[in-house]
């Protein structure tokens, strides 16, 4: 299984902490923030990684991260992603990448706990569609939520004033290369982006999705409270880690 890690965007709501770098080479504690969705891949398994970047400072993530020994890998791969089209619209640039098969793909902001491993498993032998990751939160009108009835996920709404559940899609995503096909037929939201809710819909009325839940702490990093939430995460947790 190939992953994918999406670091594009212009950070625009940590601004002025993005004004001369990209959001995703800020520290958490003591890494870089792409360091942790890279080695959540690696973790699970995944030697095969497209980093996806983007606005300025693209070639600051090659200089940091070469062709990631430090995560035990011999190579890595990069494209860069023109303007701020949205997650999908980076997405839509690992299609050659994917080369018709099954991948990961994971928001380079989004930082979990523990491990995805089973849910790569799960995946691997699903054998077509898409599976994505759901968290509770208490605040979740601020990201994508699922609608649950009788076990099911009936619909997803992305950013809802009124929140049908506290369960919130984390940028975790596992798909087949429908994706791709998906995307090219998407035309851009309200805030002029192409959405990944769109295609996480488009595989739901396919009846082609499947969810896990989360087991451990997750959070994303593209605000000043989730930056520092996730930064006071990660420092418990290694805290535990070394004693
Ligand atoms: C994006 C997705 C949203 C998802 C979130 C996870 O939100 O659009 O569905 O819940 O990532 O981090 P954004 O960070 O673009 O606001």
């Amino acid at each position: 299984m190939k992953g994918v890690v999406l670091a594009g965007g212009l950070g625009t709501r940590l601004y002025p902490l993005t004004k001369v770098t990209n959001k995703h080479l800020l520290p958490v504690f003591n890494k870089p923030m792409i360091y942790y969705p890279i080695y959540t891949l690696v973790d699970a398994g995944i030697k095969d990684i497209l980093i996806v970047t983007g606005g300025h400072s693209a070639g600051d993530f090659l200089r940091l991260l070469g062709n990631g020994k430090e995560f035990g890998l011999k190579h890595l791969n990069y494209t860069y992603q023109e303007g701020e089209g949205g997650i999908a619209d980076a997405l839509s640039l690992a299609e050659h990448f994917a080369g018709g098969g099954k991948f990961v793909v994971i928001l380079g902001d989004n930082i979990i706990e523990k491990s995805i491993k089973k849910e790569v498993e799960i995946f691997e032998k699903q054998k077509e569609g898409a599976r994505i990751l759901l968290k509770e939160v208490e605040k979740p009108e601020r990201f994508g939520v699922a609608e649950i009835k009788n076990g099911k996920i009936v619909r997803i709404v992305e950013k809802p004033e009124k929140p049908p559940s506290n369960l919130v899609v984390t940028g975790i995503y596992m798909y087949d290369s429908y994706a791709f096909e998906v995307i090219k037929t998407l035309k851009p939201s309200a805030r002029g982006e192409l959405e990944i809710t769109d295609v996480n819909n488009s595989y739901l009325s396919a009846g082609k999705l499947t969810y896990g839940v989360l087991d451990g702490w997750w959070t994303d990093a593209g605000t000043f409270e989730s930056l520092l939430r996730a930064n006071n995460l990660v420092y418990e947790r290694e805290k535990k880690r070394c004693g």
